[in-house]
């Protein structure tokens, strides 16, 4: 289902290398537009009803999609492709995360590890996410004198797609312990690469930023089915948190969900033929659990 409630499809390749390869294409100039576009801080706040003050997510995250400036010939407006709204990739730009995904992708890091590296990153991606969270005014008494502070007025919940978001759930739930968690299971198919929902049970989702966690947005089947499954269950405002991007996996998703906003380590080349984001890290779910 689509943000607006119709009925989407998980739309993976069927396996057909030339599906790929199409995917790859469409990627390719989808990015390259995307390059030339500014794109908006399209925060949890400013999706929410504001009733409380926001912060303004800043730019910098988003490097990968260039500095937002178009030029145009005298006299001609931006092309029907360039209104194209915004992608909402936030390709986090942070020193600490640089050296964590780096040490995940080496294939050296055994699965003890890789545990540990997983949840650093993740707390790093998720303090991204929740940059715009609004917040509220109170009054705070510190040993010396009483005085107003901030803090965090908005209410997440934490959904990691099975099995392998499980390694980046407790980072959320060092951050915002009361989190409420849900889970969706699916499996991606050797095969045909389309995933299929084995498990599903989630906790209230209106009025709620939910935090979607899966490391790896490949062909983007699973999280845009993922991501059905969550509007279905009354969320509107969703936040896909993933360690590496493939061009098609967010192309896919945000095709499907142009609401869902994407928080990731890194955006990588593309898809090899089986479908493993290139160069990536592997099969996450496998490393993280050593299987
Ligand atoms: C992996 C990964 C994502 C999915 C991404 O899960 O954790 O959920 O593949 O691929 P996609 O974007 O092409 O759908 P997998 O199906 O291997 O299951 P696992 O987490 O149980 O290992
Ligand atoms: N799932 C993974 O774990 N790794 C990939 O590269 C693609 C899907």
């Amino acid at each position: 289902m689509a943000d607006d409630g119709s009925i989407v499809g998980a739309k993976g390749t069927n396996g057909d290398p030339r599906d790929l390869a199409e995917l790859r294409v469409g990627l390719r100039a989808g990015l390259e537009r995307a390059t030339a576009t500014t794109v908006e801080p399209v925060g949890c706040a400013t999706r929410d009803a504001p009733e409380t003050t926001a912060t303004p997510t800043p730019h910098r995250m988003c490097s990968i999609l260039g500095d937002g400036t178009t030029s145009h010939p005298k006299g001609a407006g931006p092309t029907r492709e360039e209104r194209r709204p915004p992608v909402a990739l936030h390709v986090v730009d942070h020193p600490l995360a640089h050296s964590l995904l780096t040490a995940l992708r080496d294939r050296s890091t055994p699965p003890p590890l890789f545990r540990v590296l997983s949840k650093r990153l993740a707390l790093v991606l998720c303090i991204e996410a929740t940059r715009s969270a609004a917040t509220e005014t109170v009054e705070v008494e510190t040993p010396i004198k009483s005085t107003t502070g901030r803090r965090i007025a908005s209410t997440f919940v934490a959904v990691p797609i099975l099995r392998a978001g499980l390694g980046m759930l407790e980072a959320v739930t060092e951050l915002f312990p009361e989190v409420p968690v849900g889970y969706i299971g699916l499996e991606r198919d050797h095969a045909t690469f389309e995933p299929s929902l084995y498990y599903s049970k989630l906790p209230p989702l209106q009025g709620r930023l939910v935090l979607l966690l899966d490391p790896m947005l490949a062909t983007g089947g699973s999280a845009t089915a993922a991501c059905a499954a969550l509007f279905q269950a009354g969320a509107r405002n969703v936040s896909l948190v993933s360690v590496v991007s493939a061009p098609e996996g967010v192309r896919h998703l945000t095709d499907a969900h142009p609401s869902v906003e994407i928080y990731t380590a890194a955006l990588d080349e593309g898809l090899n033929e089986h479908a493993y984001i290139v160069p990536g890290l592997g099969d996450f779910g496998d490393r993280l659990f050593g299987t």
